[in-house]
């Protein structure tokens, strides 16, 4: 059955549902946040095999304004996500029948959200009218646009633990909106973490007996490629890696990293490292501190950390004198010198650019609504007249 272009699961064959769905997903996958993650597992969740299609940077710019990732940065980071089974580097902008066939993809999915070219046309429309487009929900409280807009305003307000203050509430209610209202969909709004959605990002797997754990520990802020970079190398010490991430609580990442870091609360750091297929488990809210206690409870093997600063504990102790004493500590290199901060010294020095894209992401969502309110309007005036339709 085909509903207003959305294909449902039942025009499925019973012959077609044997064999190997193959599903596409395209985007910019810019600054991937765990609102890329969640659509992706949802799209992975209607078939067998996914497929994800990422935009240069030269689409990107074009129709959306300039990326803050480059484009070999944003491919690293989708192929990173767990629910991925395959990227192709360069997708076009507009999804076409040609694309799905040329990968033999049996339909694409999107957000329910609107996405449009820079001409205000939506790049699904071809798939939609085919029947070829499917919709998972967009994830509410999380947008690469309030990301930015985060690191702009260096305020603590995003903070789990700290109630809205009234700076954050002022500039969000004003950032990236155009002069009516705002934009359902780019709009801000806070994230609410629930049990349901750490259930469908974990693993939910135990380790095994012959499983290597290895516990690594820090913010884990914006997750990014030096993560990514650094948890592969991890993963490559061991046969069967178990790899359990310590994610420090928001008050003691501000501690020890100051201004208004992180820009993730704990619960959206949370559900970022679980979307890593190297990551198996999670520590919501670990000690600063690498006890006895915790590496006795999770029959940790090692313990390592990047060659990124080791900051001190507030008594002025190294956090890894434990493990170090244990002779299980071991130094990693990432090879990659990317930092939280590199990325927001990104946006503060483009961000006229960054301003700029974001206003015009919003404006052209509100032509959008505007047009199908005007569309529904003449519909239903033409079912109440029928002669007004004629
Ligand atoms: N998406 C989502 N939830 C979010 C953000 C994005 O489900 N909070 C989905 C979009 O609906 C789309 C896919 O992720 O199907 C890729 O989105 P992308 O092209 O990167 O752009 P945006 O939707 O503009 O994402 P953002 O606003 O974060 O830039
Ligand atoms: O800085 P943060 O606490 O997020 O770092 C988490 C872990 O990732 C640390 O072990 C850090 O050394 C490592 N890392 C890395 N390379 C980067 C960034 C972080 O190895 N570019």
């Amino acid at each position: 059955m085909i509903k207003n272009g959305v294909a449902s699961s039942d025009n499925c064959s019973p012959e077609k549902r044997r064999r190997t769905v193959r599903v596409w997903c395209d985007g910019c996958y810019d600054m991937v946040h765990y609102g890329h993650s969640n659509q992706l597992r949802q799209a992975r969740a209607m078939g067998d095999y996914l497929i994800v299609g990422v935009h240069t940077d030269e689409e990107v710019a074009k129709h959306k304004g300039p990326p803050v990732f480059t484009q070999e940065e944003r491919y690293k980071m989708v192929r990173a996500i767990k629910w991925v089974d395959e990227v192709i580097e360069g997708a076009p902008y507009v999804t076409t029948l040609e694309t799905l066939d040329k990968y033999n993809a049996d339909f694409c999915v999107h957000g329910d959200d609107i996405t449009l070219t820079a001409d205000g046309k939506d790049t699904y429309e071809e798939v939609k009218k085919m029947g070829r487009y499917r919709e998972c929900k967009r994830t509410q409280g999380v947008s690469t646009t309030d990301l930015v807009g985060r690191m702009l305003l260096m305020t603590k307000a995003h903070h789990s633990n700290i109630e809205k203050n009234s700076d954050y509430q002022e500039h969000t209610d004003n950032f990236g909106k155009g002069p009516k209202g705002h934009s359902p969909w780019t709009g801000v709004s806070q994230f609410l973490q629930t049990s349901q959605k750490i259930i469908q990002f974990a693993s939910g797997k135990e380790p095994e007996p012959n499983d290597t754990i290895i516990y690594v520990a820090g913010a884990f802020d914006l997750f990014h490629i030096g993560h990514v970079d650094f948890l592969e190398n991890v993963y490559k010490l061991a046969e069967r890696p178990y790899i359990i991430v310590g994610l420090h609580f928001d008050q003691e990442v501000n501690r020890y990293k100051g201004k208004n870091y992180p820009i993730m609360n704990v619960h959206e750091r949370t559900l970022s490292v679980l979307a890593c297929r190297y990551v198996s488990e999670v520590v919501i809210g670990a000690p600063y501190s690498v006890t006895a206690d915790l590496l006795d409870h999770f029959k940790v093997d090692l313990v390592c950390h990047g060659k990124t600063e080791v900051i001190a504990d507030k008594d002025a102790s190294d956090p890894y004198a434990e493990p170090k004493r244990r002779n299980i500590f071991k130094s990693i290199s990432s090879g990659n010198d990317l930092t939280t901060d590199h990325i927001v010294q990104r946006i503060i020095k483009n961000r006229l650019h960054f301003e700029a894209r974001n206003q015009k992401k919003e404006a052209k969502e509100l032509a959008a609504i505007e047009a199908i309110k005007k569309r529904c309007d003449e519909q239903t005036k033409g079912i109440l007249d029928p002669k007004s339709s004629e």
